[in-house]
């Protein structure tokens, strides 16, 4: 054991929301502040780690001495952790990704009228499940937000899209989940294996979530 356990591995992780554009002036977005993302990135950076953080828009200071690719899209974020992957050890998904995008993107703003306005949504890219086909030496971690039946709903995703290990939350519980600076997780394994944290800051439930990530890569 030395202070600097992931010298020389290389680290993905991605953060923060994803925008998705209806026009010039308008999207679609979710809560996520970046805050889970961040501390991950900057604890791995702290163990030793080469990362790279994918980071959706967010009001954060990037983390010092990681390599920053900022996105807006669930299709940017796509691209750019593809670009990534392949070089990867771990892989550790913690953005809050949109699952629909407006179907059609307006290059001009659209004007008000008097009626209602209905926005057709598509399913985006799955980006998690599309790196667990792709897998292979890769340690692929993934996040849960879920608001009730959390063990169901994170062992099944693990298993859908062939996860090494997945980070739940509940993300309606008090301190828990979207921009606060704390959480509340489960940390699952695919050996069947469950730990639950208590309420606790998210830089330290960020050293956590490498802690158990390293058991998986033998460290
Ligand atoms: O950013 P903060 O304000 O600090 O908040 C932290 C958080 C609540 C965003 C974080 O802890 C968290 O739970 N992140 C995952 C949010 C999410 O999108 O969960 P999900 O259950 O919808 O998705 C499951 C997994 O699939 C996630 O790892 C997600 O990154 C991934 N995914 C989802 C959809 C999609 N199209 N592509 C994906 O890769």
């Amino acid at each position: 054991q030395t202070d600097l356990p992931l010298v020389g591995k290389r680290v993905l992780i991605t953060a923060g929301p994803t925008r998705e554009q209806v026009d010039p002036v308008r999207y679609f977005t979710n809560y996520s502040s970046g805050k889970m993302g961040y501390a991950i990135a900057r604890a791995a950076a702290r163990m030793g780690a080469d990362v790279t953080l994918v980071s959706g828009p967010t009001a954060l200071e990037k983390p010092a001495g990681v390599r920053f690719v900022p996105v807006e899209s669930t299709e940017e974020m796509f691209q750019a952790v593809m670009k990534e992957y392949q070089a990867m050890d771990l892989v550790i998904k913690s953005a809050a990704v949109a699952d629909y995008t407006p179907r059609i993107k307006y290059e001009e703003k659209v004007k008000k009228n008097n009626g209602s306005w209905s926005v057709e949504m598509e399913k985006t890219t799955d980006i998690l499940s599309v790196l667990g086909e792709k897998k292979e030496q890769q340690v692929l971690v993934g996040f849960a937000a879920e608001t009730g039946d959390l063990e169901r709903y994170a062992l099944d995703k693990m298993k859908r899209k062939n996860l090494d290990m997945i980070v739940a939350n509940n993300v309606i519980q008090e301190g828990a989940g979207f921009s606060a600076d704390t959480n509340r997780v489960v940390i699952f394994k695919k050996d069947g294996s469950a730990k639950e944290y208590p309420l606790l800051s998210k830089d330290k439930v960020a050293e956590e979530v490498l802690l158990q990530a390293m058991e998986l890569m033998h460290l």
